[in-house]
């Protein structure tokens, strides 16, 4: 009697109760196989190849400062202050949500590149400049702007830090052609005088200061340190 109770209580609860695990467990290797496999996928012909999304989302390595905006007022006279003519190529490096570029396609006309270390900050760049019409003249790159080529660049802004500027001091003199203006918000460049230097009113009797420099011809100091 009591072997006979064991069996049916084995058939009817312990079976169905083991079956369904090893359907769960089933399922569960299948989905992350799909995965895995989907991971791996080549894109069809014609659609366009992206990195892996999670790839995408990071930034490349920690930004050396954070996001936050130059003044819409500020931007405008940066670009007044750059004396942007046909023809120019403005670089805003760490570009943001895209604002300084945007502006200087939209007023001028000019093309202007944005590079940015957060791929975040590049995607609300892009559907910045689609809902300006201006991604024809605007382009953003999701890199770090001291490993960047920003040697075609005749127009520069920056909005970083004092310690950012003089560590891209270098760089800016040695890469951009003379005459190539240098813009920047807030920060200096160290015991390189600005040829001007505006202040813009902001809120509550504040203002926004920007510099100006101009990259002086190669092989002269003008009154820059050179970088040995
Ligand atoms: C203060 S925000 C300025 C944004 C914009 N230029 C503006 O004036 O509105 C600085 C930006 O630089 C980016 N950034 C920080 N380090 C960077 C690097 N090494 N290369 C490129 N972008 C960087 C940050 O992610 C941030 O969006």
């Amino acid at each position: 009697m009591m072997t006979t109770l064991l069996l049916l209580f084995s058939c009817l609860i312990l079976r169905p109760i083991a079956a369904s695990y090893a359907t769960s467990v089933n399922l569960l290797e299948t989905r992350s196989f799909e995965l895995q496999t989907n991971q791996n996928a080549q894109p069809d012909a014609g659609t366009v190849k992206r990195p892996p999304s999670r790839n995408r989302k990071k930034p490349l390595r920690k930004p050396d400062v954070i996001y936050y905006p130059t003044p819409d007022e500020t931007v405008i006279e940066m670009l007044r202050l750059a004396d942007i003519k046909k023809g120019d190529v403005l670089y805003d490096l760490g570009s943001g949500d895209g604002r300084i570029p945007i502006v200087a396609a939209q007023q001028y006309g000019i093309r202007a590149v944005g590079i940015e270390i957060d791929p975040k900050m590049v995607t609300v760049a892009e559907e910045r400049a689609r809902q300006a019409n201006v991604e024809g003249l605007v382009s953003f790159r999701n890199a770090d702007m001291f490993r960047s080529d920003i040697s075609e660049a005749t127009v520069v802004t920056l909005y970083l830090s004092d310690k950012l500027n003089l560590l891209l001091r270098p760089k800016l003199l040695t890469e951009l052609r003379p005459g190539s203006r240098i813009l920047s918000h807030d920060f200096h460049m160290g015991d390189w005088k600005a040829e001007r230097m505006i202040r813009v009113p902001w809120e509550k009797g504040l203002f926004r200061t920007i510099y100006f420099w101009r990259v002086p011809a190669h092989g002269t100091k003008g009154n820059a340190k050179r970088p040995r």
